[in-house]
């Protein structure tokens, strides 16, 4: 294409340049493929701007007007499906823009005084993750409460808890499953710290080093709510690093790396106790797939994948990170590479966590009120496997402990008894108590309550343990909590 073909008028910046963009740079280049789902945050964003302006005078009323009325028609457009999306003007902003000064002309175009797309992007991408991070909150909250029902119900149902996954001591199933209530819980809380950085408006930084408008940058982010627990404005304070941060994404992706960590630990479990070895619980059919060539199988697919998308997840933060580490301040485009795995992020962990709470807690049956088609659980298979590994025999230590035995000693007595009782294939409550006695006489008929599995978990009845009683205190805690 000779010079003279070339439309200047169609690019942005069109004045100083010679020759037009090949398609293969284009394509390269262009982001509004993926970067369109920022547009709800790019409008808001924009109308909080045109607002200010005008307060500080900058921009007339009339033009004020003109762009609100052009960016109700633009969203009504995109919602409906209508807007046309074009690779020529390469992102959400440009392509926002464009149809705005085609439709209310100069006004559209006085838009952009005082701003650049550096310091508009960055608090786009903070704006559309403020939200889903209320989003995730949200489900958080859901699968928390998902996992305090069935705690709930399961309390007093043993489970053999394992060390090194060998029995170790019986612990109550609902303890277990709160255990990852606290994981989900911490998970929340980080989510809600990272959200307070989040929340800070970079606009008004312009392209790296402020603007020579008066600008109300506390103005425009008290309209957008970046505002803190007071109700104080949050800008961020240099605007270097304004246009160039991606720390709050990163963490984000780090504290959504965790939680998928957490779903991960849970699926694992979840798959061994739903294989035949362990039988201990159930889940639904629509979580599960059959074999095309095994017509006996039925696969936790849903648990399987979430532990396989816990890699994924692990991945994009590995690419944020790595995309900050060699980028000289200020903005650089490699920081529009931070919008697919963040983007990714915030769809696998939503699906994820959704999934989970139904699969485990069940769905609301509209006609009863009622949730069903979570977990089943198989409380005679998990206490048939705690008693299978002598899983009371702290229980027989500390039972000597308060006879007088110092606990080393006491730990070498029991030993010795479960390795008479391993050659009888009996549990040590199973030996008779004559037995029992010729490894210390003063063992005497009580403890055989000791040594019941029920008896072991009532025992543990300190803050945090699993002693029934001290189930129901937690669960009555996060119950608190979620309400
Ligand atoms: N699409 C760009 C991004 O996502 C917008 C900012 C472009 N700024 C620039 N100076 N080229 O980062």
């Amino acid at each position: 294409m000779s010079q003279t073909q070339f439309d200047k008028k169609s690019q942005a910046w069109s004045a100083l340049f010679s020759e037009p963009m090949s398609d293969l740079v284009k394509r390269y280049t262009a982001s509004v493929f993926f970067d369109k789902r920022l547009w709800q945050a790019d409008i808001a964003g924009s109308l909080a701007h045109a607002e200010m302006l005008c307060h500080q005078g900058i921009l007339s009323s009339d033009d004020q007007a003109a762009i609100a009325r052009g960016m109700a028609q633009i969203s009504a457009e995109i919602e409906a499906g209508q807007f046309d999306w074009q690779l020529d003007l390469e992102d959400v902003h440009l392509n926002i823009e464009a149809r705005l000064t085609q439709l209310v002309g100069d006004a559209g175009k006085r838009l952009h005084t005082g701003r650049s797309r550096n310091d508009q992007v960055a608090t786009d991408v903070r704006l559309w993750l403020r939200s889903e991070i209320d989003l995730i909150n949200a489900l958080l909250r859901e699968l928390q409460l998902a996992l305090v029902d069935v705690a709930e119900r399961h309390v007093a149902v043993i489970l053999p808890g394992f060390t090194h996954l060998q029995v170790a001591q019986p612990v109550s199933f609902g303890h277990h499953l709160l255990a990852y209530v606290e994981m989900f819980s911490r998970d929340a809380e980080r989510l809600t710290d990272v959200r307070r950085r989040t929340n800070r408006l970079p606009l008004g930084s312009a392209a790296l080093a402020g603007t020579t408008y008066p600008l109300d940058r506390e103005r425009v982010a008290r309209t957008l709510g970046m505002v803190d627990e007071q109700g104080q404005p949050q800008v961020c304070q240099n605007s270097l690093d304004a246009v160039s941060d991606r720390d709050f994404a990163i963490e984000f992706t780090a504290a959504a790396s965790l939680c998928m960590v957490h779903i991960s630990r849970l699926s694992e479990e979840l798959i061994l106790w739903m294989s035949q070895n362990f039988g201990f619980i159930k889940i639904a059919d629509r979580f599960t797939t059959g074999s095309s060539i095994m017509p006996q199988k039925k696969n936790p697919d849903v648990p399987e994948l979430a532990r396989g998308k816990t890699g994924r997840v692990v991945g994009h933060l590995m690419g944020l990170i790595t995309l900050m580490k060699g980028q000289p301040l200020a903005y650089n485009k490699d920081n529009q590479e931070d919008k697919e795995p963040l983007f990714d992020t915030v769809d696998t962990l939503k699906d994820t966590l959704r999934i989970f709470a139904e699969m485990i807690g069940g769905q609301n049956d509209p006609a009863t009120g009622q949730k069903s088609g979570g977990i089943t659980v198989n409380p005679e298979a998990m206490e048939q496997a705690a008693r299978k590994g002598y899983a009371t025999a702290t229980d027989l230590a500390d039972y000597l402990v308060k006879k007088g035995l110092p606990f080393r000693d006491a730990h070498e007595t029991v030993a010795h008894a479960v390795k008479a009782a391993q050659a009888q294939q009996l549990d040590l409550s199973e030996l008779p108590l004559a037995t029992l006695q010729q490894f210390h006489p003063q063992i005497e008929a009580d403890v055989f309550e000791v040594l019941s599995l029920r008896g072991s978990l009532n025992a543990r009845n300190t803050l945090g343990g699993t002693a029934p009683a001290q189930v129901q205190t937690q669960i009555a805690r996060h119950r608190a909590r979620l309400a």
